[in-house]
């Protein structure tokens, strides 16, 4: 196994000011599959080619926004060591017991300088109905909704965006694959941890702990065109697109969930190795870097956050 130290993104716990419409969204729309509702109102949910027994929660709260977004690593003596590293890096470390969460193992939680609750863990149930392992079918059940793949990354603001970077790269030992820079300091951070061009981003606000979105993947440019069917026909509060990113080359689509969360459906994107050079861009392309097409950014797709 060439991956090592934190392989992937693995949940994100999500606030939600109504259940019932959230779960519409994310189960019938979407397509996610519900896994359990637990005694203290958190709704567990996985998509159809995930493993693991659960990728998104969410919790019904006052305000929308994230709580925070959990990271696998390769084993549990990776989270000892990781634990001592963030340490040093100056940065407090709590320590979750097993089964705060159905099927999840001990966890790692501390606060990142842009003000967001970052996780690690190790160890997490498999899926009852996950993925099949032999003489693999493509799906055991055929995927409903957007048909979305996995719960593949967050999009995070706040400050200290330079500092987020460095403590991603030099302690996680993630990659900075492509960033906006500006002369004082970076202004969007993508960071990977695998193959791929993001694991997470990290874009400058002044308002720390702040949620841009929570992304899906798709298949192909057919099936963003397919979740836009859906989008129209539901009439789901549409952000932008179809489009395609400049930066990762994603192709994207843009959307709200009924609490104003933003999320993201998209396919495509580079595929990175970590002897890559970094990509840059530069402010006054960032209207192309953002949305490819229209090369401008619109108002919206700024400013509101959760
Ligand atoms: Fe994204």
């Amino acid at each position: 196994m060439a991956l090592k130290g934190v392989l992937r993104p693995g949940y994100i716990q999500i606030r939600v000011t109504d259940l019932d419409s959230a779960l519409m969204h994310y189960v019938d729309r979407i397509g996610l599959h519900e896994v359990s509702r637990e005694a203290d109102g958190r709704v567990y949910l996985r998509a159809w080619d995930e493993f693991d027994r659960h990728s998104i929660v969410l919790r019904q709260a006052d305000k929308p926004g994230m709580d925070y977004a959990g990271f696998k690593v390769g084993s549990d003596s990776d989270l000892d060591t990781f634990a001592r590293r963030i340490e040093d890096h100056g940065i407090k470390v709590e320590e979750v017991a097993a089964g705060e969460q159905p099927g999840l193992g001990r966890r790692l939680s501390f606060i990142v300088p842009s003000g967001h609750r970052i996780e690690l863990f190790s160890e997490m149930a498999l899926s009852d109905d996950g993925p099949m392992t032999r003489n693999p079918e493509l799906w055991r059940e055929e995927p409903h909704g957007m048909r979305v793949t996995r719960y593949d990354h967050c999009n995070l603001h706040g400050p200290n965006i330079d500092q987020v970077a460095e403590f991603f790269t030099e302690v996680l030992d993630f990659s900075l694959t492509e960033a906006a820079e500006t002369p004082d300091g970076i202004a969007a951070a993508f960071l990977s941890c695998s193959n791929k061009a993001h694991d997470i981003a990290f874009i400058r606000r002044a308002e720390p702990a702040k949620f841009h979105h929570v992304a899906f993947s798709l298949d192909s440019w057919h099936e963003v065109g397919q979740a836009a069917d859906i989008i129209a026909r539901y009439d789901i509060p549409l952000d932008i697109g179809p489009t395609r990113h400049g930066i990762t080359r994603g192709q994207t689509i843009y959307f709200f969930d009924p609490s104003g969360n933003r999320n993201e459906v998209f396919a495509g994107g580079f595929i990175y190795y970590p002897d890559n050079p970094k990509r840059v861009w530069s402010m006054d392309k960032i209207g192309k870097a953002i949305f490819y097409y229209q090369r401008e950014l619109n108002e919206r797709f700024m400013s509101v956050v959760t």
